[in-house]
């Protein structure tokens, strides 16, 4: 191990010019109908993971507040939502394509003016390190450009008419309402965004609230949105999501509900709606993603995998993997030149160059895998890397358990941070029966050289989770790609054509083919009296 864990945090000091965090930012402002309002009631504070050596007790560096708000705000947003959707006939539903784009597009410049503040606001809020934050950031841009040309594409392709069966009919694809987006802390930005824009391009209206950390990152792009979008078409809401969500799910006002976050708060919140057929859901939850690693394994691309698999963002990613099961004739190779990686990784703040190790935002979160690790090794397993889960305060060195059972709740529960169970098998029936009778299925990754073994898991898995990795670790990306789960890991898809989908539905006009029906549809087309029935396409 590199480093000396109790000395982890810096002096105010040690904190490099251009990342220092002066003053706190007291957020007092909220977006609802068009106009940026002043809240002067209570606020909450935010914290980052990060301490400052020798602070007063330890204490967390104070980053700012944001509004505490109450139901009557989060209903003020609801109804700004739905007047600017107008059951379909305010001005942006009914907008042309190219005018929704158009905002978008100016929503993207104001925000890549803001990219160095957000990105200190990344490391700070959630200690994601800046090449990371800078990756985030800049994925999330070239995200929504992505979703502007797949919009293009899509518009382009229904600008058709289609005639069968003597019927006309032009097939669009039209929005639901309006839209709850709420991401999740480990992608604060980016999964924000991967469900709100696509929702807001297809001509829904949003009502947005922050995750429960990384917040005031989002306080820079409060007037990018004002400026962007028609009044009304984007809310924001901040405060407990227990006193400002439950209130406007269960009032039935919510058409699609963007969730990434845990079962069962979505469960929760579904359940409140009283019309659960109205409400359509895009839902991104928890994840046991399980590598299996077999005799044939290519050790250096497994170790290699793996360490990114399970570590980057310190296994704070949905996709991470969270359980290695490795076959027992390679096991101790496995083990020892994995821990090797890891004792040669860095820990440090998220401004340190190469870091790769930085303090969790949880609150409690140490604690919490802790008592994991604790519960596997009172069962019989071993943390076998030096350090492995040493805790200074909101800061964890990996620990490698090995010898995970399914006794153990490390081999159910989703760690969601620098916790490695490995669980040694000697039949394939082991991983495959993990996957098999686990809560979730989202992804799975296979380590192996020999084609026979690996074509014989994949038939398998392919029905067990939604993305079957070779060689691979398990991961999101590319965007373009389907990214889902099954069980209780997801609902629905996303991905930059996807998300287009989900936020929308086709819908069409169909006529008779007879004379009258072709003239008029003629008239509409020539006068541009419709922006629905239209043969004009975007270049
Ligand atoms: O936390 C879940 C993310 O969608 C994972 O994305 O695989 O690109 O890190 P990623």
């Amino acid at each position: 191990m590199k480093i000396d864990i109790s000395n982890i945090f810096p002096t105010p000091e040690q904190v490099p010019e251009s990342y220092k965090f002066n003053s706190p930012i007291h957020q007092k402002e909220f977006l609802i109908g068009g106009e940026i309002r002043r809240w002067d009631g209570p606020s909450i504070d935010v914290y980052s993971p990060v301490r400052y050596k020798n602070s007063k007790n330890g204490e967390p560096v104070h980053l700012g507040s944001f509004p505490s708000l109450t139901e009557t705000e989060s209903f003020m947003a609801l109804d700004a939502a739905k007047k600017a959707y107008d059951n379909g006939r305010g001005v942006w539903p009914t907008l042309p394509v190219a005018e929704r784009i158009k905002a978008v597009s100016r929503f993207i410049e104001l925000m890549v003016e803001r990219r160095d503040e957000i990105v200190k606001l990344i490391m700070w809020e959630v200690c994601k390190s800046l090449k990371d934050s800078r990756k985030e950031f800049d994925r999330t841009v070239q995200y929504l450009l992505d979703t502007i040309d797949s919009l293009k594409d899509l518009d382009r392709i229904s600008s058709r008419f289609k005639i069968e069966a003597g019927i006309i009919g032009q097939i669009r694809r039209a929005p639901l309402g309006v839209a709850l987006c709420m991401g999740p802390f480990n992608y604060p930005l980016n999964e924000t965004f991967t469900t709100m824009i696509p929702a807001l391009i297809m001509g829904n209206t949003v009502i947005f609230k922050p995750p429960s950390y990384g917040i005031l990152l989002h306080y820079p792009l409060l007037e990018a949105y004002r400026e962007a979008f028609p009044p009304g078409v984007v809310n924001t809401v901040y405060g407990s999501g227990r006193t400002v969500i439950p209130p406007i799910m269960k009032s039935g006002g919510i058409d699609v509900l963007a969730f990434i976050g845990s079962s069962k708060v979505a469960d929760g919140l579904k359940s409140a709606h009283p019309k659960p057929h109205r409400l359509r859901s895009c839902l991104g939850l928890e994840a046991k993603n399980a590598a299996i690693i077999l005799p044939s394994a290519d050790m250096d691309i497994t170790i290699e995998e793996c360490l990114t698999g399970t570590l980057s963002f310190n296994g704070q990613r949905c996709t991470a993997l969270k359980t290695l099961f490795v076959h027992s004739s390679i096991a101790d190779e496995f083990l020892e030149k994995f821990c090797g990686a890891i004792s040669a990784m860095k820990g440090g703040m998220p401004w340190d160059d190469g870091v790769d190790i930085t303090p969790l935002p949880e609150k409690g979160k140490t604690e919490w895998l802790s008592g994991l690790i604790k519960d596997a090794v009172d069962k019989g397993a071993k943390v076998v890397n030096e350090g492995g889960g040493t805790v200074y305060d909101t800061f964890m060195w990996p620990a490698v358990v090995y010898g995970v059972t399914p006794e153990m709740e490390l081999y159910h529960e989703e760690q969601f941070g620098p916790v490695i169970p490995v669980v040694p098998f000697d039949d394939l029936d082991t991983p495959v029966g993990y996957v098999e009778s686990s809560d979730f299925g989202q992804q799975v990754s296979i380590f192996g050289s020999d084609s026979s073994q690996i074509a014989c898991l994949i038939d398998p898995l392919v029905n067990q989770v939604c993305r079957v990795n070779v060689n691979s670790q398990c991961q999101r990306g590319p965007d373009t790609f389907p990214f889902t789960g099954r069980k209780d890991s997801a609902e629905g898809t996303l991905s930059v054509s996807d998300a287009l989908r989900v936020f929308s539905i086709r819908t069409l006009v169909a006529c008779s083919e007879n004379e009258l029906n072709r003239r008029m549809i003629r008239e509409i087309l020539k006068e541009h009296k419709s922006n629905f029935l239209s043969t004009d396409f975007i270049l």
